[in-house]
């Protein structure tokens, strides 16, 4: 959460720290600010509000320099509000700080600051950083690069923070730990961010900062990077591999609707190059690496957060059917806190589209040291999981920019499918003429998401006609149940209609006290194993007057006669079909957000990368 970017070089900051910060939007919104230095002084302005609020701010405002940091917020301490926005003075006004992350031992460290004189204006964690960093300035008589590393080792917590001093204005110093931070490398220039989309269309070259690193960074001069204990770190640049058009709307009124338009590419490229329908081969680097110890694993227990863990659901099926191997799917922050029983021929599967959340991070460090294998399902290449995994697939999804996801989802249940089948023909659970069937059912995958893209403007004329409803009901039954969960995942979180999903069967087990005709149900009764139970199941709901929303295959009779509104899908192997029926929930979803006027890509209080537990 919470974005920072910076420039120090020889054109304007501004625009580009501006640009970069609307990049950098989806990690928090709910205030923003830049500093500049120019002449020797600096210039701050900061608002509570989105970028486009600052920008309004500023616009009568002296926004020269070569110079400057820029925040984009999600409060953590402190409210959104003008004084608790970043960057932060220190008292002296001589240094300016942003911050992404949480000092959690900043009630002590305040309270000696105080005692020494220092005076808050800020509820913010971040301030105290300002302060103590000019503390050991002060006290040690040193440059600006020594004393942030000096004043970071009595800091516990996480950051990403950039630093900027009067007093050295050729210079900017960055320092990483848990949250990430990348830095481009120009023409006698640098930028650093939070991610590289701020920085793709100005250099390929980066760095990112690894954990503990404190960087210094001065036009003209090598990139500098020491450890806090002072040890000195060679830089290891990367190319980036970015599309710069991904990072755009390309027409689309919002990233929500591009990116779920992007289903059909985003899952041919997951899949690219990793199988092949007409030979049978499954090649996934990681998996490979790995063979034995997934075939040997006791069991795979899937952790994740949000629409990650969605996906570890559909996973489990999907490994447990395809492989049987055993799978246990939990709640990275659970999975964290309640010391689970590990064992080393356990393998963790942690699945996280930014590869940053930080209740994700802690528990494959947990099940680290335990001695469990670690295999990740990460979107974002270079990010801390991508790092902190044993072995792993990325899913070529491309950015993801929307906070509700979507293309990301599928890309990973993709992969997920992808290693079920290659775990399951390996070790013989499937039969070759299994195996070959749903491969060449996977490969189908990307055409068929594309039909009932197809679909979208029926779903919005349903979305018009169910957009004031204050509830609604998510009913899916085996590997649909997860499909459930996330369509009334994404219909709360841009629209802030209550959903709840459900395995079709437990309604009646509380839910079906809540319907009556004001009730919408939206029921994934494609034709599968258990259709019938599913045909019983709306027909306890009409029973009660519920309104049905069913998502069904062509040429389904029985569910389109007792339906109020059927939405129609291609026939696809049932163990892949939530590939498929996710889709039109998106869409729903989308359609009555935009109908209620509602903020679809950047959702209140809401945020992409959750970096804070
Ligand atoms: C946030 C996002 C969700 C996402 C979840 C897990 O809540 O808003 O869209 O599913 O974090 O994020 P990850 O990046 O680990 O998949």
């Amino acid at each position: 959460m919470c974005g920072i970017v910076a420039y120090i070089g020889s054109k304007e900051a501004y625009p580009i720290l501006v640009k970069g910060l609307r990049r950098l939007e989806y990690r928090g919104y709910d205030s923003a600010g830049v500093a500049l230095t120019h002449n020797h002084q600096i210039n701050l302005y900061k608002c509570k509000g989105k970028v486009s609020d600052l920008e309004l701010f500023v616009a009568d405002k002296d926004i020269r320099g070569q110079i400057g940091i820029g925040h984009t917020r999600w409060a953590t301490h402190g409210s959104p509000s003008d004084v608790n926005a970043h960057p932060h003075y220190s008292m002296s006004e001589d240094l300016v700080i942003i911050h992404n992350g949480i000092i959690e031992n900043y009630a002590t460290l305040k309270e000696g600051l105080t005692q020494r004189g220092y005076v808050f204006k800020s509820e913010t964690d971040t301030e105290v950083l300002a302060h103590l960093i000019e503390d050991v300035q002060k006290k040690e008589n040193v440059d600006l690069h020594n004393a942030v590393r000096l004043a970071l080792s009595e800091v516990i917590g996480a950051y990403a923070i950039v630093v900027m001093s009067k007093k050295e204005p050729q210079r900017l110093i960055a320092a990483k730990k848990g949250s990430p931070m990348v830095i481009g490398i120009g023409e006698n220039e640098y930028y650093i961010a939070s991610d590289a989309t701020p920085i793709v269309e100005h250099t390929r070259n980066v760095v990112y900062l690894d954990e503990e690193e404190v960087a210094l960074l001065e036009p003209g001069k090598e990139l500098r990077i020491v450890t806090i204990g002072n040890h000195e770190i060679t830089p290891y640049i990367q190319q980036l591999q970015l599309e710069l058009e991904l990072l755009e709307k390309g027409g689309y009124d919002h990233f929500m609707l591009k990116e779920i338009n992007e289903q059909p590419r985003s899952i041919r490229d997951s899949l690219r190059g990793r199988m092949d329908p007409d030979t049978g081969r499954v090649s996934m680097a990681g998996i490979i690496d790995f063979e034995k110890k997934f075939l040997s694993a006791r069991r795979i227990i899937i952790i994740g957060c949000g629409t990650s863990w969605h996906a570890g659901l559909v996973g489990e099926y999907l490994i447990e059917e395809f492989a049987r191997i055993p799978v246990e799917v939990e709640y990275a922050s659970e999975f964290r806190y309640r010391n689970p029983i590990l064992f080393e021929d356990d393998i963790v599967l942690a699945i996280s589209q930014s590869g940053e959340t930080a209740d994700t991070l802690a528990a494959i460090q947990l099940a680290k040291q335990k001695g469990a294998t670690i295999f990740g399902i990460c979107n974002v290449v270079g990010s801390s999981i991508a790092r902190a995994t044993d072995a792993g697939a990325y899913t070529h999804a491309g950015p993801e920019i929307g906070v509700a996801s979507t293309k990301a989802f599928t890309a990973q249940v993709s992969v997920l499918a992808l290693i079920a089948l290659s775990l399951g023909h390996k070790n013989g659970r499937l039969s070759e003429v299994q195996y070959r069937k749903a491969l060449f059912e996977l490969h189908r995958i990307p055409d068929l998401v594309a039909e009932v893209l197809q679909a979208e403007h029926a779903i919005q004329e349903l979305a018009a006609l169910f957009k004031d409803a204050s509830n609604f009901l998510y009913l899916g039954r085996g590997v649909n149940f997860p499909v459930a969960l996330e369509g009334a995942l994404k219909l709360k979180e841009i629209s802030y209609i209550h959903a709840e999903g459900y395995p079709a069967a437990e309604m009646k087990h509380g839910p079906i006290a809540l319907i009556d005709e004001e009730m919408p149900v939206v029921v994934i009764a494609n034709r599968n194993t258990s259709y019938d139970k599913i045909v019983s199941n709306i027909q306890e709901v009409k029973a009660r007057g519920g309104k049905v929303i069913a998502i069904v295959t062509k040429g389904d009779k029985e569910v389109t006669r007792l339906a109020d509104y059927v939405i129609q899908i291609p026939e696809v192997e049932e163990l892949l079909s939530p590939l498929i029926t996710v889709v039109p929930l998106q869409l729903l979803s989308y359609h009555i957000a935009v109908m209620r006027g509602c903020n679809v890509d950047q959702p209140r209080n809401l945020a992409k990368s959750v970096t804070v537990e």
